[in-house]
Order: structure tokens, then C-alpha cells, then sequence
């Protein structure tokens, strides 16, 4: 299994449950202390690659084939930058998002393809491709701009490859998850801005990186038939995008008991 982002949040505790499931893992991400840490603590392979880079991702997939291929990859990889209205976002901004959340993705996929199809081949098995999204990839936010624009791409990308692959022992499938905290997504959205990065987990039970991660593992332990083409997941408080419950669940007529 090959894991991006998987130096923290979902990707991390992706790989930290793979592990303990008993599969073998690659963890590649582009900060390597972050890496070697989960690799001492876990036993997994690990390499650094900025999945921007198509160089970088193309020496990454020869390094996954000559150390015993891969059945499945989960793109984990992504971003967000800014909460800029339309009017006012930076291209630079919205680049960072596309290379990252659709590029990266797009080019992982390709550079790891052959070796899927070898491994498949080899172990007699279907392969697995698992693409992490986001809610923000299913419904628009004023201020998701950029986000949403390179999350609804990877969508599109998700179910365009599912079609291209079809007649094939190769399921895609995709996660998307709304409201998960973890420490650093908001944080780098808002440029490091941590009081503020807070806010939107203040009093609401959101996701943790361990409950998406359990749900995405289990989907890659499927039987090699089934396909779960789109998993949604959102924390109970959380009924849509615009719908986020602050404070405890209460069943109805209980606080008037
Ligand atoms: N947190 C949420 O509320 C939420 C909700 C729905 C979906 N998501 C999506 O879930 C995924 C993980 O998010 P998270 O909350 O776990 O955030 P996170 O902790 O910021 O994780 C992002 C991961 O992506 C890696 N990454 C970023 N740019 C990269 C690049 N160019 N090349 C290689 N790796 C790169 C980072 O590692 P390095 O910096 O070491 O490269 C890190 O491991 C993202 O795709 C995000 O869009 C998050």
C-alpha cells in the first residue's frame, strides 16, 4: 500500500492503521524527519517526494517497483490555501491547490499504474486506488473558491479514471470527508494563523484522523469486488457543509425532561 501525506493528519493515521491491520506500507510524503519518525515507530518503508514534482513522483514509483511493487494507493495528499472570495483570491494560491490536489494526484496515479497492473498480475488479485477528497468537493462554500475548484477536479478525476479502467481488476474508489481536525490543515490554510485555525472545531465533535482512517481502510479491505465508488463521511454534528452543530447532541425533548 502506498500512502500520500502521510507525514500527518489522515495520512499518518492511514498509515499507523494499515500497519496495524498488517499490510505493507510506503509512506512518502516530502518532510522526511516527519517520515523517518513514523518509520521507526512503525517498521514502514518510506520516501520523500513532492507530488508536484513529476520527476520526483516518476523516481518514487521505480523505487515502489523495485522493492516489491504495491496493490493499492491512497492519495492522500492535498491542501487548502485561503478562504478567499473569488473576487479577491490569488492565482498562486489556487495554483498550489491544483498542483497539489489534482496534479499530484493525477500523476501519482499514472507513474504507479504499471506496477498495480504487475502486482495484480502477480498476486492474482484485484488493485486498489483510494482517493481522499472532501465534502468541498461536493458542495461549494463562499470562501472555498480554490478549494473547492481543485476538490470537485479531483472528484471528476476520481470517477473519470473509474470509467478508464473499467473491464479491469482495479476498483477507484473515494472518500470524502467533511469537518476532521487535525493540527495542520487550517493552520496552513490560514497561513499559520492558530487562534483563528481553531475556530471552526470549537465546540463541535468533529472527525478525528483515526475515525477517517479506519473508514478508509476498511473500504480497501473490501473484497477485491467490491467497489465503494463514494464514501461521504461528516461527524453527527455536522448535517452539511453549512449545518455544523456547536455544543453536546441533545435527543430531542431531553432538556425539556
Ligand atoms: N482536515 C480536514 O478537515 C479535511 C477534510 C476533508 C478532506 N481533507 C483532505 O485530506 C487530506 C489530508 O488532510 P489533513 O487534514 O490530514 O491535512 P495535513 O495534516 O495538512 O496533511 C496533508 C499531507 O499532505 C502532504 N503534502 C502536502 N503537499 C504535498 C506535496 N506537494 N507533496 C507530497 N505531499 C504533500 C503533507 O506532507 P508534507 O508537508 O510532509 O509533504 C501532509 O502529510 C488532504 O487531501 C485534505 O484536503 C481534509
Amino acid at each position: 500500500m502506498v500512502v500520500t501525506g502521510a507525514s500527518s493528519g489522515i495520512g499518518e493515521a492511514s498509515v499507523r492503521e494499515f500497519v496495524a491491520r498488517g499490510w505493507n506500507v510506503v509512506a512518502v510524503a516530502r518532510r522526511r524527519e516527519r517520515l523517518e519518525a513514523l518509520a521507526r515507530e512503525t517498521g514502514v518503508m518510506t520516501i520523500v517526494c513532492d507530488v508536484t514534482n513529476e520527476a520526483q513522483v516518476a523516481a518514487m514509483a521505480q523505487q515502489v517497483r523495485e522493492t516489491g511493487g504495491a496493490t493499492a494507493l491512497a492519495n492522500i495528499a492535498g491542501g487548502a490555501l485561503g478562504v478567499d472570495r473569488v473576487e479577491d483570491a490569488s492565482n498562486d494560491d489556487w495554483r498550489w491547490m491544483f498542483e497539489v490536489n489534482v496534479l499530484g494526484l493525477r500523476s501519482v496515479t499514472a507513474s504507479l499504474l504499471p506496477t498495480l497492473r504487475e502486482s495484480a498480475r502477480e498476486h492474482g488479485a484485484g488493485a486498489t486506488i483510494m482517493n481522499l477528497t472532501s465534502t468541498a468537493g461536493l458542495a461549494a462554500y463562499p470562501g472555498g473558491g480554490g478549494y473547492n475548484a481543485a476538490k470537485y477536479a479531483a472528484h471528476a478525476v476520481t470517477e473519470v479514471l473509474r470509467l478508464e479502467l473499467a473491464g479491469e481488476p482495479i476498483r477507484v474508489m473515494e472518500l470524502a470527508p467533511g469537518l476532521v481536525h487535525t493540527e495542520e490543515f487550517t493552520l496552513n490554510r490560514l497561513r499559520g494563523d492558530a487562534e483563528a485555525a481553531e475556530k471552526p472545531y470549537d465546540n463541535v465533535e468533529s472527525l478525528t484522523a483515526g475515525d477517517v482512517a479506519q473508514v478508509l481502510v476498511d473500504a480497501c479491505e473490501q473484497p477485491a469486488h467490491v467497489n465503494q465508488d463514494l464514501i461521504v463521511l461528516r461527524p453527527v454534528a455536522q448535517s452539511s457543509v453549512f449545518h455544523t452543530h456547536r455544543g453536546p447532541l441533545v435527543v430531542r425533548g431531553e432538556d425539556q425532561a
